[in-house]
């Protein structure tokens, strides 16, 4: 999973950001490239526009998903179907899909904006007991930290 949040885990505000940092935006879209990119519809529509080369697959429960993109109407299918397509799998959000998709992420690539933003949308929290820090820079308006699973979230 790939995300950026505030230190309180604050991920979003109405149909976007609650910070402007380009260069975690373009991390962000450079991280994904490539890759088979799992979404939700909302976040999709703010976001899919600036993907490139990345086989987007929209989870929806509507009849279709935006065009250009690979409909999904439940996480069991939308992560099969990414990991099929061979490419490097990636969840980029928004709230709902994170909190779904948790349990079944082994690595979380997080960039964390300092400051407090007002929001409405969260990272959900994550047992500390079973993910480790693999990797943390400071980075230009934010630091970057990616965790690996070192145990199970399923019993
Ligand atoms: N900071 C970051 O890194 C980051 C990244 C992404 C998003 N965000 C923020 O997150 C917020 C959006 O999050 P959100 O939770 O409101 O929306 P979302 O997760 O992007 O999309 C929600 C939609 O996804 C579909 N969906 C979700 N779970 C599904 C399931 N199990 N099966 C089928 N469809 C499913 C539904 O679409 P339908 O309504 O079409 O059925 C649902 O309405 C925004 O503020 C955005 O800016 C932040």
């Amino acid at each position: 999973m790939i995300a950026a949040m505030s230190a309180d885990r604050v991920i979003g505000r109405e149909d976007g950001l609650p910070w402007d940092v380009p260069a975690d935006y373009a991390h962000f879209l450079a991280s994904v490239r490539g890759g088979a990119v799992v979404m939700g519809r909302r976040s999709y529509e703010i976001f899919g526009g600036d993907l490139e080369d990345v086989l987007a697959i929209v989870l929806t429960r509507r009849e279709h998903a935006p065009a250009g993109t690979q409909r999904a109407g439940d996480v069991e299918t939308a992560l099969a179907d990414a990991a099929a397509s061979g490419r490097s799998v990636w969840v980029a959000g928004g709230a709902s899909v994170y909190a779904q998709v948790l349990p079944y992420a082994d690595a979380l690539h997080l960039s964390i904006v300092p400051g407090h933003f007002e929001g409405d949308a969260w990272f959900p929290a994550w047992d500390e007991r079973s993910w480790a820090l693999a990797e943390e820079s400071a980075r230009e308006g934010y630091v970057f930290r990616r965790y690996v699973r070192t145990a199970s979230d399923r019993s």
